[in-house]
Order: structure tokens, then C-alpha cells, then sequence
């Protein structure tokens, strides 16, 4: 095989490395949205989770087609660091982010964005993190994800 080949194939998997692998929120009505595809950068151990540090910046794209219009989308993120299957733990308020993902949102059209987080103290452990976008005119209109992650003792 023409060596080229071979470095663009590993700068491929190098790329993709950071795909994780996400889940449908509980008691949504997913087929107002379709997320594809949710990397976070970085995420050793990934897929299945990412290995994380408290104090750490990290960054989520998320590839998705909302099955809805909307003007005035807000976005959240949070944990379920206590296991409570609550994820009453607050890692991102619920923001306006027109900025980060070009409003109006069309019914059917892919977009994707990035957006940071921190996760601030969170005890040693394996747990789930939930990302909500939604439309501030109709909250049932939403797009929600899981993914784990695991921060080392
Ligand atoms: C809110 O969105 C849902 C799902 O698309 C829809 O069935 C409902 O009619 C909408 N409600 C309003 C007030 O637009």
C-alpha cells in the first residue's frame, strides 16, 4: 500500500478517536431530533466513555438534525455524578446559543457546534452527562443526549 495512504488512514482513526458513544435521554420524545454524532476532545478511553479530570477544559461537538424550527434555542449540560438518575448536578446553566449554532434553526437541516465545559469537583467514579438543546418557545421541541464518563480515583 502507497504509504500516504497509510498516514492519511491514521490521521483518520487519530480523528475519529474521540467519538463517543452517546444514548437517548429518558422520558423524551426522540423523533424531534436526530444527533449523529457526539464527540468530545479529548477522551481517552473512548468510546464508551471518556476518562476525565475535574479541572480539566474539554469541548463537545455535537452533529445533529432537529425535526423542528426554532429562533430561540437554549442549550444545558449536566450530571448524574451522584447516581440519582436525577442529574440535578448543574455542569452548564441553560444559555442562549444562537451564537455557537447560527439561529434560526431550520426544520431538517444538519448543523453542528462545539461547546466547552469544565466539570468542576465531582467525586472519583463512572457516570453519565446529559446535554439538552431546546426551543425556549416549545420545550417538548429537544435534542438530548447521554455519554459517560469516568474520573479516576
Ligand atoms: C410543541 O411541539 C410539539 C412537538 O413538535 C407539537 O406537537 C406541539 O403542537 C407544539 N406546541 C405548540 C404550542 O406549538
Amino acid at each position: 500500500m502507497d504509504v500516504r495512504i497509510i498516514i492519511i488512514s491514521l490521521c483518520f482513526l487519530f480523528v475519529k478517536s474521540d467519538f463517543v458513544i452517546k444514548k437517548n435521554c429518558k422520558d423524551v420524545d426522540t423523533s424531534q431530533c436526530s444527533i449523529h454524532n457526539v464527540a468530545v476532545d479529548p477522551c481517552p478511553r473512548g468510546p464508551r466513555l471518556c476518562v476525565v479530570k475535574p479541572d480539566k477544559a474539554y469541548s463537545v461537538n455535537v452533529d445533529f438534525t432537529p425535526h423542528f424550527p426554532a429562533n430561540n434555542i437554549k442549550l444545558a449540560l449536566y450530571s448524574d455524578d451522584k447516581k440519582t438518575n436525577t442529574y440535578d448536578t448543574i455542569i452548564k446553566t441553560p444559555e442562549e446559543v444562537c451564537g455557537l449554532v447560527n439561529c434560526p434553526l431550520e426544520a431538517e437541516e444538519r448543523k453542528n457546534f462545539d461547546v466547552h465545559f469544565t466539570l468542576g469537583k465531582m467525586l472519583p467514579g463512572k457516570f453519565p452527562i446529559k446535554m439538552v438543546l431546546w426551543n425556549e418557545e416549545n420545550k417538548s421541541q429537544q435534542c438530548c443526549f447521554t455519554f459517560n464518563v469516568k474520573i479516576r480515583k
